[in-house]
């Protein structure tokens, strides 16, 4: 078992604390998303049938069930901002202390695709590939899947052993956030300000919780009022899907192409049509507004390109690579 999960270790003194995090500070600035020992065809000598048997898996599984499409591929997001490209989200801790405890309504969904898909690759190639990698592929496939672009997948992760609930308490971007913030997250990760709004691109697809954007319908500042920048016309039909109070409906964040990958939600934030604060403040920087405007007015001729090349860079966030971690035997456990 793992010394991460002991409860011993918050017993750890102040100074070896410090130390701590001025190492991962260290490590996580010199390894932002340069992404060194990651190529295409990584296994290709060691696992040659890897990519089909991925593909074959999550075709079938989109097939019958497309839904899971867009938390299969907010997974790997999820996975990348906290602790790198690592597979941490989705180890299990005895006491439900890893990442994927974090906002329990919110969770992700498909962890057991995850499952589905290490089963037939451990098949073929046993402890070969990393968990890591296969978050990376399986969101590629299932953005193939419905209709969105493919990208060449870099490979060569390995897993890490830590996960730690807190870290995606609060190190992951909130919904409230403004274009500041999102800014800032993203460059704190060696993402640019075009990766921020072309990989926004993604609420293209998939539902959120009212939760994440009832304040902007009930009680914007304190007083029971609406967001100015939201269109007063989508907030009607908003407040019928989400009662004051409800936490838990879920509502399609591209309303009729939910589970379409194309350019149609820079056509909604133009509209102010965009569901999260974190997509209206698209609009408040020159740079992101003027791409979503581009997109919006020109049916996103380079979106799809732009996509890829995006996903790409965040594939390359704090990478374990060459003998450090390992490959998991189980994505849920650390060996
Ligand atoms: C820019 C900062 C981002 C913020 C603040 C953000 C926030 C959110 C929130 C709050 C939800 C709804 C969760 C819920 O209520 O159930 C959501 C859904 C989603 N996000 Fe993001 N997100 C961001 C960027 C991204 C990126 C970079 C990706 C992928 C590359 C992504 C992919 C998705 C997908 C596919 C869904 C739909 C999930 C589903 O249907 O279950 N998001 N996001
Ligand atoms: C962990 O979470 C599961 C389901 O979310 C729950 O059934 C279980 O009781 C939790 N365990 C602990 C130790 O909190
Ligand atoms: C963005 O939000 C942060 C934190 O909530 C706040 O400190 C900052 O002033 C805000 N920036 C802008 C431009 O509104
Ligand atoms: C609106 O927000 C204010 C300030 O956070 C809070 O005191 C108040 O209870 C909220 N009103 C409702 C109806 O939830
Ligand atoms: C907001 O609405 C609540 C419940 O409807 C009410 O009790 C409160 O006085 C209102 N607050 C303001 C600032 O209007
Ligand atoms: C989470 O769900 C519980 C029970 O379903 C509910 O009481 C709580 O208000 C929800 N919290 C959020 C932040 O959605
Ligand atoms: C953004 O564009 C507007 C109009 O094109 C211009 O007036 C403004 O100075 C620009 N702001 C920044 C920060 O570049």
């Amino acid at each position: 078992m793992s010394p991460t999960f002991n409860t011993k270790s918050a017993t750890i003194n102040m100074s070896s604390l410090r130390f701590l995090v001025q190492l991962i500070v260290l490590g996580f600035a010199f390894n932002l998303a340069d992404g060194q020992g990651l190529k295409v065809g990584f296994y290709q000598k060691t696992c040659p049938d890897l990519e089909s048997k991925v593909k074959e898996v999550v075709d079938q599984v989109i097939s019958v069930a497309p839904s899971l499409a867009a938390p299969l591929l907010r997974m790997h997001f999820h996975d990348c901002f906290i602790r790198g490209c690592d597979g941490s989200v989705l180890l299990e801790s005895p006491t439900n202390q890893s990442e994927k405890y974090a906002f329990p309504n919110l969770s992700l969904r498909g962890f057991q695709i995850i499952d589905k898909v290490k089963t037939a690759v451990e098949k073929a190639c046993p402890m070969v590939v990393s968990c890591a990698d296969i978050l990376a592929l399986v969101a590629r496939d299932v953005t193939v899947a419905i209709k969105g672009p493919f990208w060449e997948v870099e490979t060569g992760r390995r897993d890490g052993r830590v996960s730690i609930l807190n870290e995606a308490l609060t190190g992951l971007i909130p919904p409230s956030a403004n274009i500041s913030i999102l800014k800032q997250g993203f460059q704190q990760r060696g993402l640019s300000v075009k990766d921020l709004v072309v990989l926004s691109g993604s609420h293209t697809i998939g539902i959120s919780h009212c939760s994440s954007f009832s304040n902007r319908l009930y009680n914007f500042t304190g007083q029971n009022d609406t967001d100015p920048t939201l269109d007063p016309n989508y907030i009607v039909k908003l407040k019928i899907k989400c009662n004051p109070g409800d936490q838990n409906s879920i509502v399609e964040m591209d309303p009729g192409s939910v589970k379409t990958f194309d350019e149609s939600y820079y056509t909604l934030v133009a509209k102010r049509r965009g569901l999260l604060q974190s997509d209206a403040a698209l609009l408040d920087d020159n740079e992101t507004k003027s791409y979503l405007k581009f997109q919006a007015l020109n049916h996103g001729p380079t979106f799809f390109k732009d996509f890829g090349e995006s996903m790409v860079k965040m594939g390359r966030i704090g990478v374990l690579t060459g003998t450090t971690g390992e490959i998991r035997k189980v994505c849920t456990k650390v060996n």
